[in-house]
């Protein structure tokens, strides 16, 4: 007779990656450069929701210059939950013309830059006067296309982190340190 397998145990947010501390001071000298940089600007922070909107709202008050704010929503077609295929559709646009504006695109995280590059593909053709990326994390080696990313907050390694934002199936977005899935 077979025995009956063993659910799986349910994912849980194991040891801490990036404490919530060390989060706000890298946050805080990416909001100091990104002023330097842009001053004088017209600066639209440009976010897709919803990864990306707790680091945007601690980035926006890191930066001291006048700035607007965009959302938008896109659903990447993925054939796992990791895996992108490089194709969006757009569920929300942004509200306002960006035509001569110099677009930051706030990124949650840059993998293989699949999403990322339909993304400004689609921004390109609004007329900006510069598109560049802001990311909290990177993982440069899983890219498989050359995005231009301006500004990183942290090199991250290949395990699936959650916090801050960052989910599991919608899961563990509002923990504030950032944590190793496990
Ligand atoms: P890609 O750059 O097109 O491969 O996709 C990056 C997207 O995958 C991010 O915006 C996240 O939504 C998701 N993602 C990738 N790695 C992680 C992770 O470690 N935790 C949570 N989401 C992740």
């Amino acid at each position: 007779m077979s025995v009956p397998a063993e659910p799986l145990p349910e994912p849980r947010a194991g040891e801490v990656w990036l404490s919530r501390d060390t989060i706000a001071a890298r946050v805080e000298e990416l909001g100091a450069q990104i002023s330097r940089d842009y001053q004088g600007q017209e600066l639209v922070l440009v976010t897709v929701l919803k990864g990306a909107v707790f680091f945007l709202a601690d980035l926006s008050r890191a930066i001291s210059i006048p700035h607007r704010l965009e959302f938008m929503a896109i659903s990447a077609y993925r054939a796992a939950s990791r895996e992108s295929t490089g194709r969006i559709r757009l569920l929300k646009d942004l509200d306002a013309p960006v035509r001569d504006q110099h677009l930051l695109i706030v990124e949650d995280i840059v993998d293989t830059g699949l999403t990322l590059n339909a993304l400004l593909k689609t921004l390109r053709f609004r007329g900006p006067a510069a598109v560049d990326i802001c990311t909290l994390l990177d993982r440069p080696y899983r890219r498989l296309v050359d995005i231009p990313v301006r500004y990183t907050g942290f090199t991250a390694s290949d395990d699936f982190v959650v916090g801050y934002g960052f989910d599991h199936r919608q899961r563990f977005r509002g923990l504030r340190d950032i944590h190793i899935l496990e």
